[in-house]
């Protein structure tokens, strides 16, 4: 496919959602590639049905409309690609390399630095045949940590200097761009899934996964081609779709390329 340029960038002061709003959009048929940023959200949405709040003007809340040709499977490297894209704009503007943690979050020191959230809807007209409307909306933590015994951390901590949002958003759609493209070929998801996985600080983590309907302990092993974490329990091999993950100690070499030494020992916030 041809290249995906972000370059429509839609501010507002307040929304109460860039992934409600997006998703809307999609609905009405705006091609791939608008990006909606707000100050502000009144009704900013987490994984699980949570909340994201931030006071106006603190953090990055930004959301892309992607319309890839995906088997649904591997939709998890929508995600995927945007928290890549979010640790390299960190470590661009601001000198800071977080890891990922499994599946959607972006950690220094076990804290929280951003977090990410696909939506999807498969009905939405616009895209080529075959593709997916796609939103993918990510918070970062800029010059607000999130709320006290929350366990977050913020840009503005890390560095002590205040990060500017537009650069580190400009930072994201440039290094989301060429992953966008990778989405595209057979080849291009693979490196996708080989560059989650060595970025992705959950290996070798001793972990307790929290499903629908219960919890069980392993050890993260590997995430699959289409990124789903593989768990090695006492019962054998377990892969998971989708849930809620807990760092509860470090078993083995974690992440190759982003690793920050000495930064997975210990049991943090989820
Ligand atoms: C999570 O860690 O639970 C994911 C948080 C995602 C928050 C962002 S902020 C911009 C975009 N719009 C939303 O309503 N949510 C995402």
């Amino acid at each position: 496919m041809s290249g995906v340029g972000f370059d429509e960038v839609r501010r507002f002061a307040t929304l109460d959602s860039t992934n409600r709003y997006l998703l809307d959009q999609a609905r009405q048929g705006v091609p791939e590639g608008v990006v909606a940023v707000a100050d502000h959200q009144s009704a900013g949405r987490g994984r699980l049905g949570r909340t994201w709040e931030s006071p106006a003007g603190s953090n990055l809340l930004a959301s892309v409309l992607l319309r890839p040709v995906l088997p649904p499977a591997q939709l998890h490297l929508c995600t995927a690609a945007v928290a890549l894209a979010t640790a390299d704009a960190c470590a661009a503007v601001a000198g800071v390399a977080p890891t990922l943690k499994w599946p959607n979050d972006l950690l220094v020191d076990e804290r929280k630095l951003a977090g990410v959230l696909a939506e999807v809807d498969p009905g939405a007209p616009g895209g080529p045949a075959g593709s997916v409307a796609v939103v993918v909306g990510v918070g970062v933590n800029v010059g607000w940590p999130g709320p006290p015994g929350a366990g977050g951390t913020s840009l503005l901590e890390l560095t002590g200097r205040p990060v500017d949002r537009d650069a580190l958003l400009d930072a994201l759609l440039g290094a989301l761009a060429d992953r966008r493209t990778g989405l595209g070929t057979e080849g291009g998801r693979r490196r996708l899934a080989d560059e989650w996985r060595d970025s992705c600080g959950t290996l070798g983590c001793r972990v307790r996964v929290e499903l629908s309907d219960g919890w069980f302990e392993g050890t993260a092993a590997d995430l699959d081609e289409v990124g789903h974490l593989v768990v090695r329990t006492t019962a054998g091999l377990r892969a998971v779709l989708a849930g809620d993950v807990i760092h509860l100690r470090t078993e083995g070499p974690g992440p190759t390329t982003r690793g920050q030494p000495g930064s997975r020992g210990s049991p943090g916030p989820n």
